[in-house]
């Protein structure tokens, strides 16, 4: 396993591409599966998750080609020749429930693996499963897999009302919608940018929606869906991380394809911290106001609320505020594991259930610490950024599930930062 090693060296100045969005590009995928036609993603991230949900739709039969670097995939389901997604894949990846909805909703049958838990948290998929029985599937859950069945006439419009906000439920529902008989109306459906993605790859292959982006969908099944180009919406994830590098090391980066619209509760909550965010025609520019950053409290909420994502990566900064910060995590129950970590490089931190108080100092000292999550892996590369000396990240595999080129990204603003093949440990 490969380890990431950064040493604090001060401001950071110039600009970093933001690539497509991972989380977008792990429903656009699966979409292929309601189509014979051609799917064509361009603007698609370069990342392990993608690999992996290619592998996936490769096991059941479609064709993902990966052009131009990885940077554009074509897709297609002309062919499928098996409608089991395997437990050895989907463990690795729990995105991989959003094959569920669409194989269901064009072929009538599906058996997919769930995902179990993961560090974060046990993340049930109780709510895909809802949604798509509302729609008339008959669900048996047994040897670790659902077995879904549609009715013989197909999976019909229904009216899903979530308890709670969920990405992939909405997603799973969304595209089994499409293709359903009848109007599907989604309420307390989720608002994420990715949802709005999705919705808009639908609508070029012939689907008809309203409504993404608020809290109701409406969606009106058709016959079939065609084929269509579609560019993976900008990651607002990378994008929120990349800014606060500058943030938390003083300089200016311009972060190119940034766009304030996909993340403007995070940056009111920098506006507040003392960061300023700068539209420009290239992206948005990130620097200090005037020299230290506040203290402010953060809580983590569904679209358009401040995204629980970017909370690993906030609370790096709140780490050297000035004052004292109070972080709520309303998302996951588990989602604090980057601040025993932080800890080790000197942060001080109180975590008490959903809650983490965090009392500012004035500097960090480099350690070496252990990624646990993928967004936790990313604040202590931003914590190591301003760090006095030298912290070595180690299990980087988890950021590479999310973050393409890192290292490359932050040396092109002066960052002083490599990465090696891990030792192996001592016996
Ligand atoms: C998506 O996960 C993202 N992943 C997550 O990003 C993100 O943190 C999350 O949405 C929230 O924004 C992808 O898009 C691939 P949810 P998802 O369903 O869809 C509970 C990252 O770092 N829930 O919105 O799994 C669930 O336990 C990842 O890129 C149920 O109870 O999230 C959680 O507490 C991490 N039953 C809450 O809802 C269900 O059936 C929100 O989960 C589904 C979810």
């Amino acid at each position: 396993m490969d380890q990431i090693i950064v040493r604090g060296n001060g401001p950071l100045n110039g600009e970093i591409p933001i690539a497509g969005a991972k989380n977008a590009c792990l429903t656009l995928m699966p979409a292929t599966l309601l189509t014979d036609q051609p799917l064509t993603l361009t603007n698609a991230p370069r990342l392990s998750d993608i690999r992996t949900m290619t592998e996936l739709l490769r096991s059941l039969g479609a064709e993902v080609a990966s052009l131009q670097d990885g940077q554009v995939l074509a897709l297609s389901s002309h062919d499928l020749n098996n409608h089991t997604a395997d437990y050895d894949i989907v463990r690795k990846m729990r995105a991989s429930i959003l094959v569920l909805g669409p194989m269901l909703a064009r072929d009538g049958h599906a058996v997919v693996s769930l995902p179990g838990g993961c560090a974060i948290g046990a993340r049930p998929v109780d709510l895909h499963l809802k949604a798509l029985e509302a729609m008339g599937a008959e669900l048996d859950l047994r040897d670790g897999y659902v077995h879904a069945k549609a009715p013989a006439g197909g999976l019909k419009g229904a009216v899903i009302d979530f308890p709670l906000v969920s990405v992939g439920a909405t997603e799973n529902a969304l595209m089994a919608a499409t293709l359903a008989r009848g109007t599907t109306v989604i309420r307390n459906a989720a608002r994420e940018p990715e949802i709005v993605d999705l919705a808009h790859c639908l609508r070029r292959m012939g689907a008809q929606i309203e409504g993404e982006g608020t809290s109701t969908i409406t969606v009106e099944g058709v016959r079939a869906l065609g084929g269509a180009t579609h560019p993976v919406v900008t990651d607002r994830i990378e994008l929120g991380t990349y800014m606060l590098a500058p943030a938390i090391c003083g300089g200016e980066v311009e972060c190119l394809g940034g766009r304030i619209d996909l993340l403007a509760a995070f940056c009111e909550k920098l506006d507040a911290a003392g960061v300023s965010v700068t539209e420009t025609d290239r992206g948005l520019k990130v620097s200090r106001k005037n020299g230290k950053v506040r203290a402010v409290d953060v809580v983590t909420e569904p679209f358009p609320g401040f995204p629980t994502d970017l909370q690993a990566q906030m609370m790096a900064l709140l780490c050297t505020a000035e004052g004292t910060s109070v972080l709520e995590e309303k998302i996951f129950e588990n989602r604090f594991m980057h601040a025993p970590e932080l800890t080790r490089m000197g942060a001080r931190i109180e975590v008490h259930g959903g809650h983490a108080t965090v009392h500012g100092v004035s500097r960090l000292r480099g350690a070496p610490v252990m990624a646990t999550d993928l967004r936790a892996s990313v604040s202590l590369i931003l914590a190591g950024l301003a760090a006095e000396g030298e912290t070595i990240v180690s299990r980087v595999y988890h950021l590479d599930r999310g973050y393409e080129k890192v290292v490359r990204k932050l040396r092109g603003v002066g960052a002083q930062i490599e990465r090696i093949k891990e030792t192996p440990a001592h016996d």
